[in-house]
């Protein structure tokens, strides 16, 4: 079992889903692209929203996708091996390979809960956009994600050792006075909650829980106990008392 291998596809498939469609729109809509600008995404995965914004901003243009996993990489190449425009390179948000000015616009979606230093992230941001240049930021308030459905107590303890899979659970309540200390302003916020009411392979609940269970074994939680949740977590749908419930929260600034 290669479990990078496993998660960086889960993670894809949850980018192609409904979920991650809206996602991606949100991010999009926020850049206001045309034909020419050069445009980043930082934590690019599998090259979904780089796709997109390549097909914006044309030949002529740059879309820009760094992230440090050589999988996704792999992945985004081939899913933007036709976009002359695209660039793809292995990096990090605290140590952008780019030049200070040099971007339009930049995207990060669910991407900066997991970079333990976000100050120097955004300062990054900040340093390789142009003044006048827009940001958009997605990340989820994870204590309000949430599998509902299995025994309490076990689904509790499922939980809290998910919490453990990211260094920011609740990133967004705190971007306004980050971005603002970092020489962003016009910062606005808004949420793109969604819910779950089934575990079919066209839901984010569904790889979302695959996720949760292999990384709770990774943890050192028994086997047979993430089994069960899954386990509880099928039957539950089977009963119509399965939901599973995210808020990420979109979060849009423009470089002053
Ligand atoms: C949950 S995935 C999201 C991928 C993509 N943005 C999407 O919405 O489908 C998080 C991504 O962040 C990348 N990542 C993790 N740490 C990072 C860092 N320090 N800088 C940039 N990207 C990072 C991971 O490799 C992974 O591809």
């Amino acid at each position: 079992m290669d479990i990078e291998q496993d998660i960086s596809l889960w993670q894809r498939r949850v980018a192609e889903g409904p979920e991650g469609a809206a996602r991606r729109l949100a991010a999009f809509a926020a850049l206001d692209l045309r034909p020419g600008l050069s445009v980043l995404d930082i934590g690019c995965g599998g090259g979904h929203l780089v796709r997109d914004l390549a097909l914006a901003v044309g030949a002529d243009g740059r879309a820009v996708g760094i992230d440090p996993n050589e999988k996704q990489l792999a992945a985004a190449r081939e899913l933007c091996a036709d976009l002359p425009a695209v660039e793809l390179h292995a990096g990090i948000a605290g140590e952008l390979p780019l030049g200070d000015g040099e971007i339009d616009g930049l995207a990060s979606v669910q991407t900066l809960e997991y970079v333990p230093d976000v100050a120097g992230a955004l300062a990054e941001c900040r340093r390789v956009l142009k003044p006048g240049g827009r940001a958009v930021f997605i990340s989820v308030l994870w204590d309000h994600w949430r599998f509902h459905g299995p025994d309490p107590a076990l689904n509790e303890a499922m939980h809290e050792v998910w919490r453990g899979h990211c260094a920011h659970q609740m990133l967004p309540i705190e971007m306004p006075e980050r971005l603002a200390a970092t020489g962003f302003g016009g910062i606005g916020q808004r949420a793109i909650a969604f819910m779950n009411r089934h575990l079919h392979e066209n839901t984010a609940a569904f790889w979302n829980a695959k996720m949760v269970a292999m990384f709770a074994v990774v943890q050192g939680v028994e086997e047979t106990a993430a089994r069960r949740w899954l386990d509880e977590l099928n039957a539950a749908d089977a009963e119509g008392r399965f939901a599973f419930v995210s808020m990420p929260i979109v979060t849009t600034a423009t470089a002053i």
